[in-house]
């Protein structure tokens, strides 16, 4: 609750300085803005791009922003280091869809849809759209790469597109069990993938959540860091220092063994000890929890955006600062300084979910990544109708 209050007086100081972007983006991106009717749906909550300050202007190693247009010239838009054949990356995420029992409120009514540049959504579209800007963005950073999708068998799941694949595998898929089976689809996965291991090729897999753009190449993740089997992404939050949307496993025997092991026992503490949190929560706090009881490092470390890797268990744990690798803005009353010019993933939590396909609409048409960055940093603290 203090959060929420913090972020709403927040966002009240801010109010002056927010304005409307489709002034700002000429060339007929979004020519025209039909503001609908969204019912009963908070009042703070937008139904077009709003932009606020973008912070961390001043700062080295942070991106700066006119508007919307990098005035950092950043990695993306050169040419990037092409994986090493013998090492590929196979994201993986567990999504589910319904046609009947997802949303009995508005699958199909009108008064529930949503518009997004020229297309409008129903609830299901809306998560497929997710789904597609999430393929969309790897193949635009990570071309190499396939995604896998975990998916329950009962599941109405159907995806088309090279590179993209469906893998049901059982289990309790409902909304408030997702976060402890989606553990156990991680697990019963890489219970497969250990008996397919090739010495000839290493699939290394990075497990997320399917609401994230990749925004740079993460097999340097892989290459950069040589001592790890896992990795998870930090920030500096005593009580949630791990998110679990970012999970990173080296693909060899070794690497997917500890992974499973590992998980295992996060998952144990999730039944055990967090069974009753809130459903979104629960995987977190087991993941910190197993962390904690085995690290035998300063959890002070985990204040300072660096990389390091330290053994958790058997396993060496590569953590990751989520400034970098799971880049957010802090909600409520956290401070913020900017976005680093090294970003490479950027996660579109809660009510983000619509400035994630307007980012892909407007490097879609612009062609930019860091004017796109410059779009998210501008506008990542705005609370969205979807
Ligand atoms: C990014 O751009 C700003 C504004 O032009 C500049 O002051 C800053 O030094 C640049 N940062 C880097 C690391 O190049
Ligand atoms: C789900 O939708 C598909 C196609 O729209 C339809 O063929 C199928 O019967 C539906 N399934 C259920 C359980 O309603
Ligand atoms: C934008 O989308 C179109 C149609 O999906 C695609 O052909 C084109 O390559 C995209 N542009 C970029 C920069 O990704």
């Amino acid at each position: 609750m203090k959060l929420v209050c913090g972020g709403w007086r927040r966002f009240l100081w801010c109010l002056p300085l927010l304005f409307i972007v489709s002034h700002l983006l000429s060339g007929g991106l979004r020519p025209d803005l039909s503001i609908e009717e969204v019912p009963k749906k908070g009042k703070n909550k937008f139904d077009r791009l709003v932009l606020g300050p973008a912070t961390g202007q001043g700062l080295p190693n942070r991106l700066h922003c006119q508007g919307v247009k990098a005035l950092n010239r950043t990695r993306y838009s050169s040419s990037r280091p092409r994986a090493e054949a013998r090492e590929r990356t196979t994201f993986v995420t567990v999504f589910t869809i319904y046609n009947g029992s997802l949303d009995v409120r508005g699958s199909g009514g009108s008064s529930d849809r949503v518009v997004v540049g020229r297309s409008s959504y129903n609830r299901v579209e809306r998560s497929m759209a997710i789904l597609t800007v999430f393929f969309n963005f790897i193949q635009v950073t990570m071309p190499q790469s396939d995604v896998v999708i975990l998916t329950d068998p009962a599941s109405d799941l159907s995806v088309t597109r090279e590179g993209v694949f469906v893998h049901p595998i059982e289990g309790e898929y409902s909304r408030d069990k997702l976060m402890l089976q989606r553990i156990r689809s991680y697990i019963a996965f890489l219970d497969e993938e250990q008996r397919n291991v090739s010495p000839d090729q290493i699939h290394n897999y990075i497990f997320t959540d399917s609401d994230i753009a990749v925004v740079d190449d993460l097999n340097s993740v892989f290459r950069d860091f040589q001592d790890f089997h896992l990795a998870l992404t930090f920030r500096n939050n005593k009580n949630q220092p791990l998110n679990s949307g970012f999970i990173a496993v080296r693909g060899t025997p070794e690497g997917i063994n500890r992974a499973r092991m590992f998980l295992k026992e996060v998952l144990e503490a999730y039944i055990s000890r967090y069974s009753s949190a809130s459903r979104m929560l629960g995987d977190q706090l087991a993941l910190a929890w197993v962390v904690k009881f085995h690290a035998s490092f300063d959890l002070k470390r985990f204040t300072k955006p660096q990389a390091f890797v330290e053994k958790v268990g058997g396993a060496s744990v590569l953590f990751l600062p989520c400034a970098v690798y799971n880049w957010t803005p802090p909600e409520g009353a956290g401070q913020f300084h900017g976005m680093p010019l090294d970003v490479k993933v950027v996660h579109f939590k809660g009510s983000r979910k619509r400035l994630m396909l307007e980012s892909w609409n407007y490097y879609n048409s612009s062609g930019s990544m860091a004017d796109m960055l410059c779009l998210i940093l501008g506008s990542g603290r705005t609370k969205y109708d979807f």
